[in-house]
């Protein structure tokens, strides 16, 4: 894989700043600054502290990774990185650090599709994913089933028409103190936990579009909470189960829309949780498909996926000018009509 071309990957378009060196499969350097510490006392991510925080850690982390990796800007072969969609000021400073960077080496430029990042990071780890598969892309921001045809093409199934799951997660766990970020603490939270001591709503469950509602889940555990406030193991259990019957009946429901999948992959950050993967692994079986879900570092936000897909795109020709925009919004699939019942944010 030598002679494959070295992508620099950026990604900023959260809370975590990152910068990756990959060539082919190969990640040659990487780092990760989690800006946790920075938000944690406002339980959320506060877009004003990012943005702020990535300009100061971004550049010496590209330094940092290019002199681990002992090469000069010279020798990358294109410039990755996210465009969008994310918090806008965070994006921003990732992409104008792309462009300059592309610039000052005229390299070429591919402006990344966050979401695209996750979606084909799958690829990253296993050779052998073809397209087209089944994606689950749970993260903070989206909670979406897409059929990935291709690089560049996407027809999503469903979306969230309130709250993605990631973000139901955190709220969750702000709702019973547990700590921020909020999903890795309800997952540990719920292991000591009897998933059936709280019955809590399935939103949308057994519905004909497999569309997804957690806004009345996340109510429930409120109520559920307030009346049994000494109880958050086994509410942490029940919120996680019933979650896991959502993700499962609504991947059911895509499957049967998307006939040619052989493959279901689960991506984002939610795709971390090791009960949420299992429950995968076994839908996956019992329909003979391929199953794969990336370790959970590359299910969080990272620059090698950003490089990934940079890479991918290169490949497919797909480069972009310098004034690719920076893009708060930005659908995979542009076509999709909005879910049913959605709010602003589907
Ligand atoms: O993909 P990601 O790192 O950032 C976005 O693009 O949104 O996803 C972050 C989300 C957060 O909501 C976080 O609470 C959730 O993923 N998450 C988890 C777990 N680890 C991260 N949710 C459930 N269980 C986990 N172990
Ligand atoms: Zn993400």
């Amino acid at each position: 894989m030598t002679d494959a071309p070295l992508i620099l990957g950026i990604e900023s378009s959260c809370d975590e700043t990152a910068a990756a060196l990959l060539r082919g499969r190969t990640i040659v350097a990487q780092r990760i600054a989690s800006q946790d510490d920075a938000h944690r006392i406002y339980g959320g991510v506060v877009p004003e502290i990012a943005a702020r925080a990535h300009v100061e850690a971004l550049a010496p982390m590209i330094e940092a990774v290019l002199a681990e990796a002992g090469v000069g800007l010279a020798e990358v072969d294109a410039i990755a990185a996210t465009a969008g969609p994310g918090l806008i000021g965070g994006v921003m400073v990732g992409l104008v650090t792309g462009k300059a960077l592309a610039l000052a080496a005229d390299k070429p430029l591919v402006a990344v599709n966050h979401l695209e990042g996750h979606a084909l990071s799958p690829r990253l780890v296993d050779p052998d994913l073809e397209f087209p598969y089944l994606l689950l892309l749970v993260s903070g921001g989206h909670c979406q089933l897409l059929e990935v045809q291709g690089v560049g093409r996407y027809r999503r199934l469903a979306t969230t028409i309130d709250d993605a799951v990631g973000e139901a997660f955190d709220k969750v766990a702000k709702i019973m103190g547990l700590g921020f970020p909020g999903g890795p603490a309800v997952e540990r939270c719920a292991k000591d936990g009897n998933p059936k001591a709280f019955k809590l709503p399935r939103p949308l469950s057994g519905t004909d579009e497999p569309h997804f509602s957690f806004a009345g889940l996340k109510t429930a555990v409120l109520r559920t909470f307030q009346a049994n406030p000494h109880a958050a193991a086994d509410i942490a259990a029940s919120f996680q189960a019933a979650v896991i019957d959502c993700l499962t009946d609504r991947t059911l429901k895509a499957l049967a829309a998307a006939p040619d999948v052989t493959a279901l992959v689960v991506a984002g950050g939610v795709a971390s949780n090791a009960a949420i993967r299992a429950a995968l692994t076994g839908l996956a079986d019992a329909r003979a498909l391929k199953f794969v879900a990336p370790p959970g570092w590359l299910c969080t936000d990272n620059a090698a996926m950003i490089a990934w897909a940079g890479a991918e795109r290169l490949a497919a020709g797909l480069t972009d000018g310098l004034d690719a925009p920076a893009r708060p919004r930005w659908p995979l699939d542009p076509e999709a009509a909005p879910a049913r019942g959605a709010g602003v944010k589907a």
